[in-house]
C-alpha cells in the first residue's frame, strides 16, 4: 500500500467541511472579514501572523485569513498526515507513484549524509557516498574551468528544469557581483534565434557548451545541441570533447552525443527540482564551488526547519495551507509573484515551472478526479517594474489577485540611491493594497482589502538563495500532499510533444493528412506563405 492510500486527501478531511463554513466570513455576500478592521481589533495581528525561518522573514498578516481559519488549517495538515508523507520523501520512499520512484533532490544537498540524519535512504533511492562523489567531481570540474584562462563564455543549453533554476541563480549571482567565473548564457528554445542571438559574438575555442538534459532526448535541446556542434565546426573548433560536456540521467545517450565529460545523476530528482545536482554546474562554474556549497547550505538549514518546525510555525506548510485557503475557499485562481530585486527576476518563470508543472493536475495520486481546484496560475514579474505594468490590475480589476512580494533587505550595490526607494515602493503597494482608499471619484476609489505575502530575505547571497528555493520547494510538494497529488511527475506535457512530431513531419511533406480541420488550414496557409 503506497503511502497516498494511508492519507486523507484535503477535501476528506474533518477539517474541511469546517473551513466551508468559515468561508462565508470572508466571500460572498454576507462577508464580514475586512483586513483593516482584522488589523484595528488586534494590536498583535501583524507579529501573530509571522513566521521565522530560515534566512526568511515572512509577514503573512495581510492576508484574507484570521486565527480560527489559521488553525483549522493546521488540523487540516495534520489530518492529512502531511508530517508522515514528509518524513516518507525524506526517507527517500517512493512518493513519485506513477513513476515509481523516489523524490531524491533534498539528498543531493545533504549528501554524503542522510538527509536530516533521519536514517538510510531506502533501499532504492541514492547511494550518498557516491552522489557526494559526483558533486565532488563536478565542482572540481567547474574549478577547472574558471580557472582555464582560454574559456571566456558558457553557454548552458537545456529547458525546463534543465534550465529555469541554474538561469535563475547564474542571473542572482550577476546581479550581486558574486558571479566572478566566465560569462555563463542559457539557450532553451526551439526557436533558433536564441541559439543565434547567443553564439553570435562568441568564438569556438573559448566557448564551452554545457547539454543539461535528464533525459538526454528533449527535443528543445538535442536540436540546438546538435545546432551548437554545426556552429562549433563550422567556426573551425576543434577538440569538440573539450568543448562539449554533458549533464544526464542518460549517461549513454549523452555519451553517444560525443560530450568529452558528463556528470550523470539519479532519475529520481525531478527536472524541476534538480539544480541542487549536476544539472547545476553552470552555476558552479559562475559563481563558484563555495558559492554552491553556501547555497546547499541555506537549502539544509530550510530542510531542517521543514523536517522540525511544528505545523503551525512551519513556514513551507503554513504556505501550502494558505494556498489551499485562497484557491479552495476563497477562489482565487491566479497568485502574483513581484520579487523585488532584479537577480531575482527570473522567479516567476522558475515558479511557474515549480508550481503549475508540479500540481497542475486534475487526478490525485490514486487516479481519482480531484473534486477541488489544483495549482492556480502562477505570474509576475519584477518590482518596480511590475507597478507600470499590472499593477492597476491589482488594486483596481474586478479580480482579486494574492501577491507575493520577495524582498531582500541588503543590497550588494548603489544601495542609497537606489535600495530605500526600491524597498518603499514594496511596502507601498502591499499597503495600498491593503488599505484601499475612498475616491472622490469613482476612478480614485480603491476597493483595498486585497491580500499579499511579504517574504524578506537578509541578502541575496547564497545561503538565502538556497533556503528560498528550498522554501519553495517544500511549500509546493506540501501543497501537492494536501491535494493528494503527485507533484513529481509531468504527464501533461506529453500528448503536445506527440502532435508536434506528426505535424513537423506534415510540415516537411507538404501534406496536412490526418489534421484536423483548423490545423490543416494553417498548415496550407504556412505553405501558402513559404518560408524563403
Ligand atoms: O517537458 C517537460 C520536461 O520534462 C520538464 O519536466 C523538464 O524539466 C524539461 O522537460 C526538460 O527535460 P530534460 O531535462 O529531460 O531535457
Amino acid at each position: 500500500m503506497s503511502d497516498w492510500e494511508n492519507r486523507p486527501r484535503c477535501d476528506e478531511a474533518p477539517a474541511w467541511a469546517l473551513l466551508a463554513k468559515e468561508k462565508q466570513r470572508f466571500v460572498g455576500e454576507g462577508a464580514t472579514f475586512d483586513l483593516r478592521a482584522a488589523f484595528a481589533s488586534d494590536a498583535q495581528r501583524a507579529p501573530h501572523f509571522a513566521l521565522r525561518a530560515p534566512q526568511v522573514f515572512a509577514d503573512l498578516s495581510k492576508n484574507l485569513w484570521d486565527e480560527p481559519v489559521r488553525a483549522l488549517l493546521t488540523q487540516l495538515a495534520a489530518q492529512c498526515r502531511v508530517e508522515a508523507w514528509r518524513d516518507a520523501m525524506l526517507a527517500g520512499a517512493r512518493v513519485n507513484v506513477s513513476e515509481q520512484r523516489p523524490a531524491t533532490h533534498v539528498h543531493w544537498r545533504w549528501a554524503p549524509e542522510a538527509p536530516l540524519a533521519g536514517g538510510n535512504c531506502a533501499a532504492d533511492a541514492l547511494d550518498l557516498q557516491a552522489t557526494r562523489g559526483i558533486l565532488d567531481d563536478m565542482l572540481a570540474y567547474a574549478g577547472e574551468v574558471r580557472a582555464d584562462a582560454a574559456i571566456t563564455d558558457v553557454v548552458n543549453i537545456g529547458i525546463g528544469g534543465s534550465d529555469l533554476g541554474p538561469r535563475l541563480l547564474a542571473q542572482a549571482f550577476a546581479a550581486t557581483a558574486a558571479a566572478d567565473g566566465p560569462r555563463v548564457h542559457f539557450v532553451s528554445n526551439m526557436d533558433g534565434h536564441q541559439l543565434a542571438q547567443t553564439l553570435r559574438g562568441l568564438r569556438a575555442e573559448s566557448t564551452l557548451f554545457i547539454i543539461v538534459s535528464k533525459t538526454f532526448s528533449t527535443a528543445e535541446t538535442m536540436q540546438n545541441a546538435a545546432s551548437a556542434r554545426q556552429w562549433f565546426e563550422a567556426q573551425g573548433g576543434r577538440d569538440a570533447a573539450r568543448h562539449f560536456t554533458a549533464v544526464s540521467a542518460n549517461t549513454e545517450a549523452a555519451a553517444r552525443f560525443g560530450a568529452g565529460r558528463c556528470f550523470g545523476f539519479d532519475a529520481g530528482v525531478g527536472g524541476r527540482y534538480s539544480l541542487w545536482s549536476p544539472v547545476g554546474l553552470a552555476v558552479a562554474i559562475a559563481a563558484g564551488a563555495q558559492a554552491f556549497e553556501e547555497l546547499r547550505r541555506g537549502a539544509r538549514e530550510m530542510d531542517a526547519h521543514f523536517a522540525r518546525a511544528p505545523l503551525a510555525d512551519n513556514l513551507p506548510v503554513q504556505l501550502a495551507l494558505l494556498d489551499v485557503w485562497q484557491r479552495n475557499f476563497l477562489g482565487f485562481s491566479s497568485r502574483c509573484i513581484a520579487p523585488y530585486h532584479h537577480g531575482l527576476r527570473s522567479l516567476p518563470a522558475y515558479l511557474q515551472q515549480l508550481e503549475m508543472e508540479s500540481n497542475g493536475k486534475r487526478e490525485d495520486a490514486r487516479g481519482r478526479t480531484l473534486p477541488v481546484a489544483s495549482a492556480p496560475v502562477t505570474w509576475g514579474q519584477v518590482g518596480t517594474n511590475g507597478q507600470h505594468a499590472f499593477f492597476q490590475a491589482l488594486h483596481q480589476g474586478s479580480d482579486v489577485v494574492p501577491v507575493e512580494f520577495v524582498l531582500v533587505r541588503r543590497a550588494a550595490c548603489y544601495r542609497p540611491g537606489h535600495q530605500e526607494k526600491l524597498l518603499a515602493n514594496a511596502l507601498a503597494q502591499s499597503r495600498a493594497l491593503m488599505l484601499g482608499q475612498e475616491g472622490d471619484a469613482p476612478e480614485r476609489h480603491f476597493p483595498g482589502n486585497r491580500p499579499s505575502t511579504t517574504l524578506l530575505l537578509p541578502d541575496l547571497g547564497a545561503a538565502s538563495l538556497g533556503a528560498l528555493l528550498a522554501l519553495y520547494e517544500h511549500r509546493t510538494a506540501a501543497l501537492g500532499a494536501l491535494w493528494g497529488v503527485n507533484s513529481f511527475d509531468q504527464w501533461g506535457v506529453e500528448l503536445g510533444k506527440r502532435h508536434a512530431g506528426g505535424i513537423e513531419r506534415c510540415l516537411g511533406q507538404g501534406s496536412s493528412a490526418g489534421m484536423d480541420a483548423s490545423t490543416g488550414m494553417l498548415l496550407e496557409e504556412m505553405r501558402a506563405a513559404p518560408n524563403a
